[in-house]
């Protein structure tokens, strides 16, 4: 069924520039952005967004450079939505990522890896919430 997935261009794709090139895998890949921003993570926010990964030895690094710069977080609609979006970004790891995949692509080291994507429908909607509220978000009538 066509549901919704969630995803954040780190700030490491966009200090390079790789806004576009990404955005435009993302549309070739048949995603719709229903929700788009620029923004940019607090501490606090950060920490709250990753509190899964607070007791992981990378937390701190993680958290200092999710708060680095500016990102963009968008939400994404498409059938299968949560597993076609991992499949195009690729593994956590870019060195593990398969070619063509946005990782591989475009993505550093294991931590400033360039995109985040939702791992379930479940996180998927606690992590659209987090960023956008329901008057940003567009469906139906505008597509
Ligand atoms: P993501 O899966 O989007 O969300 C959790 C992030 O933690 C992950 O991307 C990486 O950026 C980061 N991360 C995961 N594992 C490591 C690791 N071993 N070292 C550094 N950062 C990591």
């Amino acid at each position: 069924a066509t549901n919704r997935t969630f995803t954040m261009l780190k700030p490491d794709a966009v200090e390079k520039g790789y806004i576009g090139p990404i955005l435009e895998k993302i549309n070739a890949a048949g995603f719709k952005i229903v929700a788009m921003k620029m923004t940019r993570l607090t501490t606090a926010g950060a920490e709250e967004f990753y509190k899964i990964h607070k007791d992981q030895p990378f937390f701190g690094d993680l958290v200092k450079y999710m708060t680095c710069g500016p990102i963009v977080a968008a939400i994404l609609e498409k059938e299968n939505a949560v597993e076609d979006f991992r499949v195009l970004i690729g593994a956590t790891n870019p060195a593990d990522a398969a070619e063509g995949t946005i990782r591989k692509l475009y993505a550093e080291s294991i931590g400033n890896n360039a995109i985040h994507g939702s791992d379930s429908d479940e996180n998927a909607a606690i992590e659209s919430a987090f960023h956008f509220s329901g008057r940003e978000v567009f469906s139906g009538k505008f597509f």
